[in-house]
């Protein structure tokens, strides 16, 4: 049998799932993206060249792989046509790239409705990535979206129209300029043909490797806490970055998945609106951000900073039944005097340690913390766990006690080798 592994984000994103992807992509024959679209950013950096991906899979760096763009992706092809255009400028072939024919197309109706719907909620707004991600997958739950196989067949041109007639209602309404069919085709059409040859039966493909006992990495966007069922709606993405949308985004089902690894920060941050019980708003928050280089890959906004939560944390073992924790950006927290550790939420004068995904519950939550004694000194030559400072032991064992799950991964810097392997 072969191993199935997921890496998945378990805060509110950004916890750097493309550096355990990198390192896990070693011994994997498969990567897939399962979830989300380019609203993800994930940044790797490989012998002083950084890569930023929003939509291909990280592991496609790794040339030995099949990097899979699976059937619950939504597919921005002009975006797609970019990333690969500057793969391909740095020396790959791009050969290894599969794009399921279930997957959804999104196009330039969805994006200005994306923004649209944005202004239209007002102080209400989410503040998304304005990728035109909701609006898509909401094409696909309303059964009018055109998947990969409609966007390369014979139907793309009388589904297009469709679509779009049916898009300029509601512009009309929302008294905005209307889109124009023939515009949209002319270019699109050409982006098909491009990416034709790169679309496939991926579901089939992932089982025949499973039967021949093939590694496959499956790779997590966004995050536990912005899941359309578990985040804190309505301040979520649109899909199911937990580990349901791993069988539903790509066809392969719970028993065949082995090692499920969340990925966090030693801190937090979150971007965009919504709750955030443990964020900082002051020196410290401003202090995390700058240290952590913490500014959006995909938006460029400045993200919210604060402490781990370990609240929230637990929840996201739960819901996806986590079996170990990777950890990054130890060294950013390193420099600061005292680390603080969210240990349970007091909410009504109560204390708690049950998250709750509900608005009230996080608007009106308030942590309670664990102080620990920070500047550790540089860690970034750290290869063992041993090797590590005191101060930074203390504060993983205390997280691997209260958790009780292990941290097998630990970010040491930006780098490629920074990574501690338990
Ligand atoms: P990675 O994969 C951080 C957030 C947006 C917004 C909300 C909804 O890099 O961890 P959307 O455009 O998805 O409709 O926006 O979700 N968001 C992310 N935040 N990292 C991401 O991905 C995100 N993808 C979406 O900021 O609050
Ligand atoms: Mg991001």
């Amino acid at each position: 049998m072969s191993n199935v592994n997921v890496v998945l984000g378990a805060f509110y994103g950004d916890e750097g799932k493309g550096k355990v992807i990198d390192y896990l992509s070693k011994d994997a024959k498969y990567a897939v993206r399962f979830s989300g679209g380019n609203n993800a950013g994930h940044s790797i950096e490989v012998d002083g060249k950084k890569f930023a991906f929003h939509l291909l899979p990280s592991g496609i760096l790794n040339t030995n792989i099949k990097a899979i763009l699976g059937n619950g992706v939504v597919i921005d092809p002009k975006v797609l046509l970019e990333e690969i255009n500057s793969l391909k400028a740095s020396g790959y072939s791009v050969n290894n790239l599969y794009i399921s024919e279930k997957a959804h197309v999104i196009f330039p109706y969805h994006i200005v409705l994306d923004g649209l719907l944005e202004e239209v909620r007002g102080g209400r707004k989410i503040g998304t990535t304005k990728r035109g991600i909701g609006p898509a997958y909401c094409d696909k739950y309303e059964r009018c979206g055109i998947r990969m196989e409609d966007f390369i067949g014979s139907n793309f041109k009388e589904l297009l129209k469709i679509n779009v007639a049916n898009k300029n209602v509601i512009l009309k309404a929302y008294k905005q300029p209307k889109l124009k069919f023939a515009d949209i085709y002319k270019e699109y059409i050409e982006y098909a043909k491009e990416l034709k040859k790169y679309v496939c039966d991926t579901t089939t493909m992932l089982h025949k490797a499973i039967k021949k006992g093939e590694n496959i990495l499956c790779e997590g966007a966004q995050a536990t806490l912005l899941d359309i069922d578990f985040g804190s709606y309505p301040y979520v993405t649109s899909s199911n970055p937990t580990i349901g949308g791993v069988s539903t985004g790509t066809g392969i089902g719970a028993k065949y998945i082995d090692e499920v690894y969340g990925v966090i920060k030693a801190y937090s941050s979150r971007v965009g609106e919504g709750p955030y019980v443990t964020e900082q708003i002051n020196e410290i928050g401003n202090k995390i951000r700058e240290l952590g280089h913490e500014y959006g890959t995909t938006t460029k906004r400045p993200r919210r900073c604060g402490w781990l939560d370990l609240v929230a944390l637990n929840y996201a073992i739960m819901v996806n039944g986590l079996t170990a924790i990777a950890m990054n950006h130890l060294d950013t927290i390193e420099k600061l005097d005292k680390i603080k550790l969210c240990v349970a939420y007091k909410y009504k004068n109560k204390i708690t340690t049950d998250f709750k995904a509900n608005l009230d519950f996080l608007n009106n939550s308030e942590a309670v913390y664990e102080e620990f004694d920070g500047n550790f000194g540089d860690i970034s030559s750290c290869k063992t766990f041993e090797e590590l400072p005191e101060n930074a032991k203390k504060y993983i064992c205390r997280i691997e006690e209260l958790t009780g799950t292990p941290i097998k991964f630990i970010g040491t810097g930006a780098g490629r080798e920074n990574i501690i392997v338990r």
